[in-house]
């Protein structure tokens, strides 16, 4: 998921030049008039990121501070781009209108959360559902991985937005996943993605093979993360091997 700029998406898929703010000459009429009513939606979408952000660095500096554990290793975010949307619509055969894009589409607000451990994912879906935000819709892809092999806990979360004069609630799809999950579905999306569709049979085995390779990662690294914990109870200050001295992080 890239960061994305909203006035330069929204200047893009207009066809407006950012410079001489003339329009290409590509889009039809309707098209431009959906993409300049878009605009309110969008904005409404970027303050529920910018919102959920906010939280989401909160806990994540709290957590190394009081825990000596950052759940987070990093954070991506993108709102959906004009041009995305009414492909999405257009694909689902529904009318390409900013009501239908409203009332349909559940993730032109999207977030992604690259957890250490299996267990920070749970713990980052419970922060948010203890703190404010409804969790609609839960696909646990990490209970039930996909049939290629896809790893991740995907959430539909509703995020009160703090308007000057009102709260309103947006909807965010958000992924949440290890770094090892991260790896195998970014490398994955690279290979088949840009070959166009679904990859031939005979990759399927070694695909499904390296997404099993990536949850044995997880499992053993939660092994450490274990044993780094009980060798701190038993000697606080590490024992040889297991605790002391850390490399400093990157
Ligand atoms: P649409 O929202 O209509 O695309 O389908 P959906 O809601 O059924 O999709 P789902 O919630 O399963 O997945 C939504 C997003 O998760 C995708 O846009 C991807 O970013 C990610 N995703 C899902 N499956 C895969 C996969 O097999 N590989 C990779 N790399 N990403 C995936
Ligand atoms: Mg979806």
């Amino acid at each position: 998921m890239q960061n994305w700029s909203f006035n330069d998406g929204v200047a893009r898929l207009s066809r407006r030049s950012p410079v001489t703010g003339e329009v290409a000459g590509e889009r039809t009429g309707s098209e431009l008039e959906f993409v300049r009513e878009l605009g309110g939606l969008l904005l409404m979408h970027k303050f529920a990121v910018d919102e959920l952000l906010t939280k989401l660095r909160i806990w994540s500096e709290e957590f190394d501070y009081a825990h000596e554990h950052d759940p987070i290793e990093h954070i991506a975010s993108r709102i959906k781009r004009p041009e995305s949307i009414m492909q999405k619509l257009r694909r689902k055969g529904l009318p390409v209108t900013l009501a239908s894009a409203r009332d349909h589409l559940t993730d032109i607000a999207g977030v992604r959360v690259v957890c250490p451990f299996v267990s920070d994912v749970y713990l980052i879906r419970d922060l948010i559902r203890r703190n404010g935000m409804e969790i609609v819709q839960t696909k646990d892809y990490i209970a039930e991985p996909k049939p290629n092999g896809y790893r991740s806990l995907h959430l539909l979360i509703r995020v009160p937005v703090h308007l000057s004069d009102r709260v309103e609630k947006v909807t965010a799809e958000i992924q949440l996943r290890t770094i090892a999950m991260d790896f195998w579905a970014a490398v994955e999306r690279k290979i088949f993605d840009k070959s166009g569709g679904a990859p031939r049979p005979e990759f399927s085995g070694e695909l499904k093979a390296a997404a099993d390779a990536a949850a044995d990662l997880d499992a053993r690294m939660k092994g450490l993360h274990e044993l780094k914990a009980l060798a701190r109870e038993v000697v606080p200050d590490g024992i040889e091997g297991l605790g002391g001295e850390e490399l400093p992080a990157r």
